[in-house]
């Protein structure tokens, strides 16, 4: 039965369907949208993006007609879509924003550098334009602060005039990917040779789980685990095992993974393949954050020549992110990966027991996977040699940005003091600035001046509680 009474406010009419009806119309309009994205689960968040691609906004009918073709509940296809930053969801009677966006950073490098006054500035100008002007957290340009990105174009330090010129010469949706190492460049530097060298089995593995262990190299994503002791764990679980790439760097004030995707992509590419082959895991997942489109373009392409190239000997899966910060801890970004919202799972289980798929799973950030066809092609003490004292091992890829002379990427020695990170990499402090405080580790990490106040705070109480 399928008829529709009118029945009074706030109740139901229990002869029909529950629920949003879904029309024929969006239900067509919606599958050639999704073209030939294969219908599971775990695709969900890609079939919103494609959506939200499309329209710059997904309606309720149109998050109603995937619940239809991916056979979820509404309420479910709703969670989703709304726990992820990138979907802008309009319901009913809601004024539909424009498909193009303008989203300034308003990260702390990007506020110290006028990004809410430029934000202000934006609101009035293009208040009678067809576009949507928004606040975003930090979009990995910190260093070229205030940062924005119009559709796909990025603007560094942004300016009325810059931004102009894109919307009228009406460009924003051109991608322009920077000069970066192709596989042939790669190849000819000596790249891929310590991959086939194992495909080959001209080096032992065990030999390599130790090389990585003495040469110190910890994970790079934050909780710094020492990485060889990572793939003994997961290669002590049964198989099938799986693997995933952590590209999520929604850390504010980071940007080295863009960096290295951005120039060198296939050090991460081999990497993640002597991973694989080392640990036993018959498929790569890269999850990249979707606000780094130039990247995903880049591993597109470069992914497909090594298909080319016969070195993909098991699948690299690419993943979009949706703007959740959260989704860089490891077991939300598998969530996310399974098509979920990304809420982080409770431990134990640990991902290298019960993964991605319920798989055992190897989890690397970009970095780490970055230095390991290097480790293994030069040796323990070429990498450790590189750290600034014998407590700390290799170099690191320091994101920099703020009041210092030159910020960028700056590669120096793991452990160097902040002092001759700003003075010898940075060129010092800019005229007339001091360092007075800064965040050693993103802004999630505690700030210098707040464990100073803090300190005092203590130390001030404890004061207190003497005199009393
Ligand atoms: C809130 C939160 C956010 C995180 N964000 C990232 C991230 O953006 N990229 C990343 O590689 N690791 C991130 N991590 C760390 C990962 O959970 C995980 O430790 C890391 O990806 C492991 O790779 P590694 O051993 O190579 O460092 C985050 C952790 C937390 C708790
Ligand atoms: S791009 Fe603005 S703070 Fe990172």
């Amino acid at each position: 039965m399928n008829k529709i009474q009118k029945i009074g406010k706030g109740k139901r009419d229990y002869f029909s369907p529950k629920g949003r009806q879904v029309e024929e119309a969006s239900l067509i309009r919606i599958k050639a949208i999704l073209g030939d994205l294969e219908i599971r689960r775990d695709h969900l968040i890609e079939g919103l993006h494609k959506v939200q691609d499309h329209y710059g906004s997904i309606s309720a009918q149109d998050l109603a007609a995937l619940a239809e073709i991916f056979r979820l509940s509404q309420a479910e296809v709703n969670e989703v879509a709304s726990f992820y930053h990138h979907f802008q969801i309009v319901r009913e009677n809601e004024q539909v924003p424009s498909k193009s966006k303008l989203r300034i950073c308003d990260g702390v490098s990007c506020e110290m550098a006028g990004s809410n006054e430029l934000f202000d500035l934006f609101c009035r100008e293009f208040s009678s334009q067809e576009v949507d002007v928004q606040k975003v957290p930090c979009i990995g340009r910190c260093a070229s602060a205030p940062a924005a990105r119009f559709d796909k174009v990025p603007i560094d330090e942004v300016t009325e005039k810059k931004v102009k010129e894109i919307f009228f010469t009406k460009s924003s949706y051109r991608l322009r990917l920077p000069q970066y190492e192709k596989f042939d460049d790669y190849v000819s530097r000596g790249g891929y040779a310590v991959f086939k060298k194992i495909k080959n089995k001209q080096i032992d593995e065990k030999n390599i789980i130790k090389m990585l262990s003495d040469s110190g190299l910890r994970g790079l994503g934050g909780a710094g685990f020492p990485a060889g002791r990572k793939w003994e764990i997961v290669k002590s679980f049964s198989g099938p095992r799986l693997m995933t790439v952590n590209g999520d760097e929604g850390e504010p004030g980071t940007f080295k993974d863009r960096y290295w995707l951005e120039s060198k992509p296939h050090q991460m590419l081999e990497g993640a393949l002597i991973a694989a082959n080392i640990v036993g895991c018959e498929k790569i997942y890269i999850y990249m954050r979707d606000e780094y489109p130039e990247v995903i373009e880049i591993l597109k392409r470069e992914i497909y020549k090594l298909e080319i190239e016969n070195l993909l000997d098991r699948p690299i899966i690419l993943r979009r992110g949706a703007g959740a910060y959260i989704c860089g801890e490891e077991s939300a970004m598998i969530e996310s990966i399974e098509g979920k919202r990304g809420l982080p799972r409770h431990r134990p289980p640990y991902i290298a027991e019960i993964g991605l798929f319920n798989r055992p799973t190897l989890n690397h950030n970009i970095e780490t996977l970055n230095w390991m066809p290097q480790i293994i092609d030069n040796g323990v003490n070429w990498f450790k040699n590189k750290g600034w004292d014998e407590n700390h091992s290799g170099l690191r890829s320091y994101s920099v940005s703020g009041r210092v002379k030159n910020p960028g990427l700056k590669l120096a020695p793991a452990g160097i003091p902040l002092r001759n990170l700003i003075d010898d990499y940075c060129g010092g402090m800019q005229a007339g600035h001091e360092l007075k405080a800064f965040f050693p580790g993103g802004a999630s990490a505690v700030s210098y001046q707040q464990t100073w106040s803090i300190f005092l705070w203590i130390l001030a109480y404890l004061k207190s509680m003497e005199d009393l």
